[in-house]
């Protein structure tokens, strides 16, 4: 009995030719490598081989089988990859500057008078610090002149965490920090979000934002402190704004204020949103206590300062005419995105 292996590859490779996919590879597998297949009913023959020759047939066999296997897995391997780089060609191509129709939702209103205010101090020679949300006893309170126990501690309801530390209730409790970091001269502004524990209705929230600055350099009075102040109102605000010092108490400032600008409403004529007083309480603020300073390894001889607290949230009720602080926090994207134009 002919057993004729040069045969078989004639036949395999001419097959092999005419395949054009990878499903098509796999026919030609079952065909020639499967079960029933041609390679498998050549071994069958081999009882019929003469006995001097089955070893030298089987391995031609073997070879055969071998040199099969090795073609269609490389043949198979080359055809996915064409088939997957067909299907990468026939995407079209990936423009980065087409419009998207996803919404793209907007600017929180006290991001937007954040930036308006940050873009203002600047301007004006100030940086911006960033201070963290959980703080110390030290810094929110001691630093700032107020001690254990003192009954200014009252004014701010504090949400104390299980391992001593505090959720900062004003942005004063970075001062300490920036003294510290920076030194004397220095100019800062550092906005954050503070947490009190209010209940909660239209004017009381108990997560709102502050806008905090110190000035400390060589003669710095009032009077800079006036002209900061009412510098950046009348940015903000885009008219001219007239503000006004009321004597308030701060254990970190000597003296302390409380600043009203003129009803940007009425114009100061008096009207309900002012009360009929023409005056709008915006931003407590005063002359850097010599306590501070010194906590904050400031030289009290040389160098003074002003600090105030802006209430960003206020701020932003009054710029943007938001009548119920509980909508800030509320997550309703279709009142947040009406005072954004991205
Ligand atoms: N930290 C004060 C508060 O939240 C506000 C404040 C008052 C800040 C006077 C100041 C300041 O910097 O000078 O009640």
């Amino acid at each position: 009995m002919q057993i004729n292996t040069e045969e078989l590859r004639r036949q395999f490779d001419e097959r092999l030719a005419e395949i054009k996919s990878s499903t098509e590879i796999d026919s030609l597998r079952v065909d020639f490598l499967g079960k029933k297949g041609k390679i498998s009913a050549l071994m069958a023959e081999l009882k019929n081989v003469a006995a001097e020759q089955k070893k030298e047939v089987g391995q031609m066999i073997n070879d055969l089988k071998q040199s099969i296997e090795k073609t269609i897995t490389e043949k198979a391997e080359e055809l996915v990859r064409l088939e997957e780089q067909k299907k990468i060609d026939s995407v079209e191509a990936y423009d980065a500057t087409l419009p998207t129709s996803l919404d793209l939702g907007s600017y929180h209103p006290i991001t937007l008078i954040q930036r308006e205010v940050q873009d203002i101090f600047t301007s004006m020679g100030f940086i911006v610090e960033n201070y963290s949300e959980v703080v110390d006893d030290y810094h929110c309170f001691e630093a700032l002149n107020i001690p254990k126990h003192h009954p200014a501690r009252d004014m701010q309801d504090t949400y104390y965490l299980d391992n001593g530390q505090l959720l900062k209730t004003h942005t004063s409790a970075a001062q300490n920090y920036i003294m510290r970091k920076y030194g004397a001269p220095v100019r800062a502004i550092f906005p954050g979000r503070c947490f009190r524990n209010e209940s909660t209705d239209a004017c009381h929230e108990n997560t709102f934002f502050q806008l905090e600055g110190i000035m400390i350099d060589e003669d710095i009075s009032i009077s800079n402190l006036i002209y900061f102040m009412k510098t950046m109102l009348s940015e903000v605000f885009k008219q001219d704004i007239t503000v006004r010092l009321r004597p308030g108490f701060f254990p970190f400032v000597e003296p302390g204020f409380e600043l009203d600008i003129s009803c940007t409403i009425c114009g100061g004529k008096g009207c309900p949103s002012c009360k009929n007083s023409g005056w709008l309480e915006l931003c407590p603020c005063g002359m850097i206590h010599p306590n501070v300073l010194k906590a904050g390894g400031i030289d009290t001889e040389k160098y003074t300062g002003f600090a105030f607290g802006l209430g960003l949230t206020r701020l932003a009720m009054m710029k943007y005419g938001i009548k119920d602080i509980r909508m800030l926090n509320s997550g309703n994207l279709k009142a947040l995105s009406q005072f954004s134009d991205k």
